[in-house]
């Protein structure tokens, strides 16, 4: 059925780009993607922070925003699929247009700005999937216009515990304003000993990471490290999208403000990701993302210190049946290569 999905994908082509992402959510919504979820290749089956995978590869934030097509992307292939983000009241995010697609570059440049509808329809919806297979996180971030943006994470781990598999703290946006400060030293203590505090109060367990800026000044590599360790983070997903424009850009619109995915982000993502490797140390989980679009990026991110991976923008490009392609590449590619395993690959090179 992959022609299927590769037309539909050429004909959203034609719509901008915010239009196109709602066609295709309608589309998913309905059952029309794809379905690749019963035929996964058992060297690719691994463990994430506690968690079990079917497969490493996962849907990054951001193209399911209000937990509706979780199970949708889950048939469609992915070992995880990540919803949100999601803040505790609804916002509209910023005017449009916010979202293009830089096709000479294979990227994309967002300033959506968490966009939603809050926090009951998101967790209304993950009730009315509970009990169903396959791994969905929740990522929660701040209302803009919040007065307390810790209490806004508190209010997020509170309200969704027990409705995801895991959470992600995403400090990492650039589209709401000052919320990467929580990055600093100070902030982001405050900020983990809080979460720390209010998992403590809440029954059963449930991975928390936290999502981080490609952008960050040094020695920040090392403060993110000792807090997440500090206060029992499981791991760290590198990176969000970036404010840099790499020389290498061609497309015209480049110059949009808002956060830059794709590609272009590839090199620079994954440079970091074994920075994180080196300073974690095997004592936080990582998932690489940025730019992935093919099974040796994928693999380039295992290699580099991910013990699991996501993508977004590349769908746009390519659409839902990449996901079985990059599957398949990346199982031949550790085949290759004598690993047995993900675990065994990931931080190996
Ligand atoms: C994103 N991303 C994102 N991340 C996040 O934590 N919360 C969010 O709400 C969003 N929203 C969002 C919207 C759009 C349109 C894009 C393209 C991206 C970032 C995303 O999860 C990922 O970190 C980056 O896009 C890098 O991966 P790719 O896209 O290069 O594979």
């Amino acid at each position: 059925m992959a022609g299927v999905h590769d037309l539909a994908t050429a004909v959203l082509r034609r719509f901008d780009a915010e239009t196109a992402h709602g066609l295709a959510l309608a589309g998913l919504k309905a059952g029309f993607g794809p379905r690749n979820r019963h035929t996964f290749e058992p060297n690719l089956a691994t463990r994430l922070a506690g968690l079990t995978l079917v497969n490493p590869i996962g849907l990054a934030a951001g193209f399911d925003k209000n937990a509706e097509v979780a199970d949708a992307m889950l048939s469609a292939g992915f070992g995880f699929v990540e919803c949100g983000t999601t803040t505790p009241r609804p916002q509209p995010g910023n005017p449009r247009p916010r979202l293009f697609r830089l096709r000479a570059d294979r990227a994309v440049i967002n300033r959506l700005g968490f966009n939603n509808a809050g926090q009951e329809v998101f967790a209304t919806r993950l009730a009315a999937r509970r009990g169903r297979p396959g791994v969905v996180g929740a990522n929660i971030g701040a209302n803009k216009d919040s007065e307390d943006r810790v209490a806004d994470y508190v209010a997020g781990l509170r309200r969704l515990w027990g409705l995801a598999d895991y959470f992600t703290i995403n400090i990492s946006s650039p589209n709401t304003p000052g919320l990467r400060d929580l990055q600093g030293e100070g902030a982001l203590d405050d900020l983990l000993g809080a979460i720390a505090e209010a998992r403590a109060g809440l029954n059963g367990k449930a991975p928390i990471f936290l999502k981080v800026a490609p952008d960050l000044i040094a020695g920040q590599v090392e403060t993110i490290v000792a807090a997440s360790v500090a206060h029992a983070m499981s791991g760290l997903i590198v990176a969000n999208t970036t404010l840099a424009r790499p020389a290498s850009l061609t497309d015209a619109r480049r110059d949009e403000a808002g956060g830059l995915s794709g590609a272009p982000l590839m090199a620079p993502s994954t440079r970091l990701l074994a920075e994180f490797h080196a300073a974690a140390a095997g004592r936080l989980a990582l998932i690489g993302v940025g730019g992935i679009g093919s099974g040796a990026e994928a693999y380039a991110k295992i290699r580099a210190g991910a013990a699991a991976v996501q993508l977004y923008s590349a769908l746009a490009f390519e659409g839902p049946g990449l996901v079985a392609r990059v599957r398949a590449d990346l199982a031949l590619r550790l085949q290759a290569d004598g690993f047995a395993s993900i675990a065994e690959a990931s931080g190996s090179r």
